[in-house]
C-alpha cells in the first residue's frame, strides 16, 4: 500500500485518539468557524479546548485573527465539535492536510456538520451584513481534495455532488432564522485559492457563472464530508462589496471587522440551528 495512504489514515486515527482522550463525550455536530466567526467557540459551555498545535497530525494554522484550536462542549444543549480557525489552501497546505480535521471529526462519530465563512458579496442582492445560506458551489480553487491515490478508507472515488448542502439542514435553517426575525439569503458561492482578492475582471466572470458570493475556503471541507457522507449546512457571512463595476478596495482587515459586527447575530442563529437539529 501507498505509504502516504497510511501515513494519512494513521494521521486521522491518531487525531481522533487524541481529541477522545482530552475529551470523552461524544457528540454529533461539528462546527468550522471562519474567519471573525469565531467567537461562538466562546459560547461553548464547559468547554474543552485544544490548540492544533498539539493535536498530532493537525497542520499548524498561520493566518492573523484566527484561534487555531478546537473546542468540544456543549451548546443549546447539544454536544458539538467547533474548530475555532479553519486551515486554507493559501496557506501552503495541500487540499488532503487541511481537510483531515473533516475526517477526524467523522471517526469521533459526527454526522452534520456546519460550515461558515467570510465572504464577499458580488450582487447589489447580498450586501455586506448579510447572512447568508449556501445553496450550491462552484470550486475555483482549482484543486480538490479527494485527488490523489485512491484509499477506499476514506470513501467512495467518485461522489455525488447534486445535494452538496443538505435540504432537510437549510429548511431548518430558514425557519431558526424566521422564529429570531433575521433574513437567510440563499446563495451561489465560488471558492476561489486566494490569498489575493479578485481582480473586476475575474468578478464580472463568477457573476456571469451564476455565483453571489466569492471566498477562499468551505469548498475542500465540503467535498470530502460528502465523500464520507456527512450532512452539511453552508452559512456564509458577506463581509465586503466585490462588485465587478464598482472600484471598491478590500482589506483582511475589513473583513474581519464586518465578521466581528455581525457576530452576535450569527451566533444567535447558529444556537437556534443548533437546538432545534
Ligand atoms: N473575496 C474573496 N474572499 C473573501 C472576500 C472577497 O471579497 N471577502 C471575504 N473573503
Amino acid at each position: 500500500m501507498d505509504p502516504t495512504l497510511l501515513a494519512y489514515r494513521q494521521a486521522i486515527s491518531d487525531a481522533a485518539e487524541f481529541i477522545r482522550r482530552r475529551d470523552p463525550r461524544e457528540s454529533s455536530i461539528g462546527l468550522i468557524l471562519g474567519t471573525g466567526l469565531g467567537s461562538l467557540a466562546e459560547e461553548i459551555q464547559q468547554p474543552v479546548a485544544m490548540n492544533y498545535s498539539e493535536i498530532p497530525g493537525f497542520p499548524a494554522s498561520t493566518v492573523k485573527f484566527h484561534a487555531g484550536r478546537l473546542v468540544s462542549g456543549e451548546l443549546a444543549g447539544k454536544a458539538v465539535l467547533a474548530m475555532q480557525g479553519r486551515f486554507h489552501y493559501y496557506e501552503g497546505h495541500s487540499m488532503r492536510q487541511l481537510t483531515l480535521p473533516v475526517r477526524v471529526m467523522h471517526a469521533l462519530g459526527i454526522r452534520s456538520l456546519i460550515v461558515t465563512n467570510a465572504v464577499g458579496g458580488m450582487r447589489s442582492t447580498v450586501p455586506p451584513g448579510t447572512i447568508a445560506r449556501i445553496t450550491d458551489h462552484i470550486n475555483l480553487m482549482g484543486d480538490n481534495p479527494l485527488i490523489g491515490p485512491y484509499d477506499p478508507f476514506l470513501g467512495e472515488r467518485f461522489i455525488d455532488m447534486s445535494e452538496p448542502y443538505c435540504l432537510r439542514l437549510q429548511a431548518l435553517a430558514e425557519r431558526a432564522a424566521f422564529k429570531l426575525g433575521l433574513v437567510l439569503t440563499p446563495t451561489v458561492y465560488a471558492a476561489v485559492s486566494g490569498p489575493s482578492f479578485e481582480t473586476r475582471a475575474e468578478l464580472r466572470m463568477l457573476v456571469t457563472c451564476g455565483a453571489d458570493t466569492v471566498g477562499m475556503s468551505v469548498v475542500p471541507e465540503v467535498l470530502v464530508a460528502r465523500q464520507l457522507d456527512m450532512k452539511v449546512l453552508g452559512l456564509s457571512v458577506v463581509t465586503d462589496q466585490a462588485m465587478p463595476d464598482q472600484v471598491i478596495s478590500v482589506s483582511h482587515e475589513q473583513v474581519n471587522q464586518v465578521a466581528n459586527e455581525v457576530g452576535p447575530r450569527f451566533v444567535k442563529l447558529v444556537r437556534e440551528i443548533i437546538r432545534t437539529l
